[in-house]
């Protein structure tokens, strides 16, 4: 509770003093064209409509009976807070809330819409993709199924016992990367990407980075770094791992829970390889593989990855690439040598399984709740058509936008 109140405090006073500081400069603005436009004085009054009604909603929120001398956080938040209530499934809300709530609902419906073979593709696919979201009934049918086929097909989950398929003398990091990348999205270990190159904005470059963390999605790189200071989270890490694992089938068995320790433990030694600064580093794919003593084909994997998008594309060894922090290349590549090729896969697997898990069934989401609410205190999950029209939205931005436009702006 603490943390929500910090939250709700912090975000309101930051919302309160741009909402001030948006008044003063356009009373500011508005002053400077009064004084310079001659003829008959006007008084420097707000009387617009618009500023009227913003007046009064900046004055609503404020507890006038409050001295601001003895509680500033009373007289400036008093209102808001008397004619607001928290949803359960919020850290903080505030006016952008509002706002995006409206929007959520207005994205509802038309996603909810049935659009006919003569609307756009990209409309079709969205909705059609928004109704699989939220059609519970089947996604339970199905069961966890699709995630055991994803696993199979990038290399299977050994956490997961004989069934899957795993052989430790075939599996190949190299291999199982590309595959994770191309098949699931997810990219466990290394990331790589093509955007502007930051030292000359014209050309576009591949660039291999650290993979980010996600809010929600496992613990961070600073809970891996003073693990005694994270007990909690991480007892729900391991929780989450285990109620994960046996929903796909694995036993519960020492196996399972030394496969489980060796995940965190590969966890805890990637993040603190990734304590070094993020640099900018041009080099060949020829020098790439030379930084990480040749033991990975850099251009192999690039190659890979990107023939999926178009037959095409071919790097050659002398074509520049930017790595964002080599000396994490060095030392992972490195720690990926050494480290046994069940750890290696039981990580990826689970990276994935991270990733998509609440893609499935409710009793996944629920598993995940219990473990987001470690951080977040939130009482209750997002409902799911909000998820999904969140989900959509981020990886469909600009179909969603389309469809706001024609409804609002036509
Ligand atoms: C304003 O503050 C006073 C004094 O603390 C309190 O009694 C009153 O209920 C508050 N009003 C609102 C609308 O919050
Ligand atoms: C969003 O807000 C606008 C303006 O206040 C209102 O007309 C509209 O009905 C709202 N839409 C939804 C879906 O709540
Ligand atoms: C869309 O079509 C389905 C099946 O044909 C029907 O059950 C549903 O009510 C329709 N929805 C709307 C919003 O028209
Ligand atoms: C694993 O692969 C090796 C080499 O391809 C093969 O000889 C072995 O039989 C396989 N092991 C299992 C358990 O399938
Ligand atoms: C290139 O990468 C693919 C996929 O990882 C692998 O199967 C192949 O053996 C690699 N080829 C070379 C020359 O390294
Ligand atoms: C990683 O590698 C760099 C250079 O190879 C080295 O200086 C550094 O100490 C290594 N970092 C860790 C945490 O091992
Ligand atoms: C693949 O790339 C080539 C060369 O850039 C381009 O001409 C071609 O249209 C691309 N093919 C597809 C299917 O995008």
């Amino acid at each position: 509770m603490a943390h929500r109140h910090y939250f709700r405090v912090t975000l309101l006073s930051i919302s309160l003093i741009a909402f001030i500081l948006i008044v003063i400069i356009l009373y500011a603005r508005h002053k400077s064209t009064i004084q310079t436009t001659p003829g008959p004085t006007v008084p420097l009054l707000c009387q617009s409509p618009v500023c009227i009604s913003a007046g009064m909603a900046l004055k609503a929120n404020l507890n006038e009976s409050v001295d601001p001398c003895h509680d500033f956080y009373a007289f400036a938040c008093g209102g808001w807070e008397a004619s607001h209530t928290l949803p359960d499934d919020k850290m903080w809300y505030n006016n952008f809330n509002i706002l995006d709530d409206n929007v959520s609902h207005s994205m509802r419906m038309s996603l909810s819409k049935n659009w006919s073979t003569s609307d756009s593709n990209a409309v079709t696919y969205a909705s059609d993709l928004y109704k699989a979201c939220i059609d519970e009934e089947t996604r339970n049918a199905r069961g966890v199924t699709p995630l055991i086929e994803m696993l199979n097909t990038v290399g299977s989950w050994p956490i997961l016992g004989q069934s899957g398929g795993y052989n430790e003398t075939e599996f190949d990091w190299k291999d199982a990367f590309v595959k994770h990348v191309i098949i699931s999205k997810s990219s466990p270990v290394f990331a790589l990407s093509v955007s502007g190159d930051s030292m000359n904005s014209l050309v576009n470059r591949i660039h291999f980075s650290r993979p980010t963390d996600f809010r929600g999605s496992g613990l961070h790189r600073s809970h891996f770094l003073n693990p005694h200071d994270y007990i909690n989270y991480f007892r729900g890490y391991v929780k989450y791992m285990l109620q994960s694992a046996l929903l796909l089938g694995a036993e519960y068995s020492t196996q399972t829970k030394i496969d489980i320790d060796n995940i965190v433990e590969f966890e805890t030694k990637l993040a603190q390889l990734s304590q070094t600064g993020v640099f900018y580093e041009k080099v060949s794919f020829k020098m790439f593989n030379e930084m990480t003593d040749n033991s990975v084909d850099w251009m192999n994997i690039t190659n890979t990855v990107y023939k999926e998008l178009n037959e095409t594309i071919r790097m050659k060894s002398d074509d520049l690439v930017i790595v964002e922090d080599n000396c994490y290349y060095m030392n992972v590549t490195q720690l990926l040598t050494t480290t046994p090729n069940r750890v290696i896969a039981n990580y990826f697997g689970w990276k994935l399984v991270m990733n998509l898990g609440s893609h499935t069934t409710k009793q996944f989401r629920d598993i995940r709740f219990k473990f987001y609410q470690l951080f977040t205190e939130v009482e209750k999950d997002v409902e799911l058509w909000r998820s999904c029209t969140a989900s959509i939205s981020s990886q469909l931005p600009y179909v969603l936008s389309l469809l706001y436009v024609d409804q609002h702006f036509t």
